[in-house]
């Protein structure tokens, strides 16, 4: 079993757990922080069958009262509507501001539980277990929260942080191929934040072999990079590499290509682009992209550089002329760029063409 602490400022630090079969012992770990009194579990029609009961005996073991809702798995779920089925259901099982909230699945029942969280009755604590690769790595840790909007995805959400992350690998185990592969790409994506240690292990491509360490490398990194800077204001911000044209794609495709395969292919495009203007060595570049492949994951996209320029600037997030980029110079080297909005098309254009062998 290994902690990682995670520094969000005074009182509001926690510790993530990360370790196989912790899952069975939540309650025990759960209850220095929780006090006593009820839980309500938060997860989905697809984890429920997998390790609701497990989660449930482990906290009535420690004297919990434990009550359950699961809401229909996916992304389509992650709204205001189900947000407000979670608030009813914790006003109608009576839970008082001393009771928590844990939440056990990937990162729509993660952001959208912690929502629930944050505004019901002002603020009450919760914990995070995730299940998917994609919420080991990325979505537990850093306390954001959201719920989509018609206008886009998290278009509405809070910064608040859990009292604690319980991660047990275990969980893996049971995880669809497509969505293991989501997680790979932000696994790749850190390892190029990061730096060697990680990098190298990543590029190996065997990601289920390997789960245990790279979530614990994923999660050290995201805890150093959350504790510089909570509120995405400066180098949080570098957590975006890949995803400037990844959303793009995601957006182009409709949603018909997944967040992870999306991000990868922008990965690869970035890396690319920084590679031809003379900021990212070749040899790093084609590493990076080596990486992306031994895991199976896309590294280019059908799409052209004016739609997906379009398509990257129509961001609801994003306002006035300039954009900000995360372009890699070394493995466990990037940089926050800002560049005029007109500039994007032709930096895309360069990652889209392949690298001469
Ligand atoms: N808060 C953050 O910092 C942050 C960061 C990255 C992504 N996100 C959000 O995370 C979400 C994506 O997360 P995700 O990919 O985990 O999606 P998800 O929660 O929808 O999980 C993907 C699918 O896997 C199923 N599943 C979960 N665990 C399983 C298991 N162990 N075995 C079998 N099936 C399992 C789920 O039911 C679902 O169908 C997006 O909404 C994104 O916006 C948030
Ligand atoms: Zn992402």
């Amino acid at each position: 079993m290994k902690k990682v602490h995670v520094k969000a400022g005074g009182s509001r630090d926690y510790d993530v757990t990360i370790g196989r079969g912790v899952l069975d012992r939540c309650g025990e770990l759960l209850s220095p922080l929780f006090g006593g009194g009820k839980i309500a579990v938060i997860t989905d029609t697809n984890v429920a069958p997998l390790y609701l009961e497990r989660l449930k005996c482990s906290l009535m073991r420690a004297g919990y009262e434990v009550c359950s809702f699961a809401f229909p798995a996916g992304e389509q779920s992650k709204n205001l509507s189900t947000l407000s089925d979670i608030l009813e259901f914790l006003a109608e099982s009576k839970l008082s501001r001393t009771d928590a909230i844990v939440a056990l699945g990937g990162g729509v029942v993660g952001d959208i539980s912690g929502f629930a969280a944050g505004c019901y009755l002002r603020g009450i604590k919760y914990a995070q277990l995730p299940t998917t690769l994609l919420a080991f790595v990325d979505s537990a840790v850093g306390g954001k929260t959201a719920v989509d909007l018609r206008a886009g995805k998290n278009l509405a959400g809070l910064f608040y942080p859990p009292v604690a992350v319980i991660a047990d690998p275990g969980c893996l185990s049971t995880l669809p191929g497509e969505i293991l592969a989501d997680g790979a790409a932000e696994s790749v994506k850190t390892g190029v934040l990061s730096g060697e240690e990680l990098f190298s292990l990543v590029e190996q491509g065997k990601i289920m072999e390997n789960a245990e360490r790279i979530i614990e490398l994923c999660i050290d990194y995201k805890a150093k990079i959350v504790a510089l800077d909570e509120f995405e204001s400066g180098p949080r911000r570098l957590l975006n590499l890949g995803h400037t044209v990844g959303h793009a794609i995601e957006l182009l495709s409709g949603y018909s290509i997944s967040h992870g395969c999306a991000v990868s292919a922008g990965i690869a495009i970035i890396t690319r682009a920084a590679a031809r203007l003379g900021i990212c060595c070749y040899a790093d570049c084609k590493r990076i992209i080596a990486a992306l492949k031994a895991c199976s994951l896309p590294t280019e996209t059908h799409f052209r550089a004016p739609e997906l320029a379009e398509a990257a600037l129509s961001d609801k997030k994003r306002s006035g002329s300039k954009i900000t980029i995360i372009l890699p110079r070394t493995i466990g080297n990037c940089e926050l760029v800002e560049i005029a909005t007109s500039e994007l098309c032709g930096i895309i254009e360069k990652g889209l063409c392949p690298l001469e062998e």
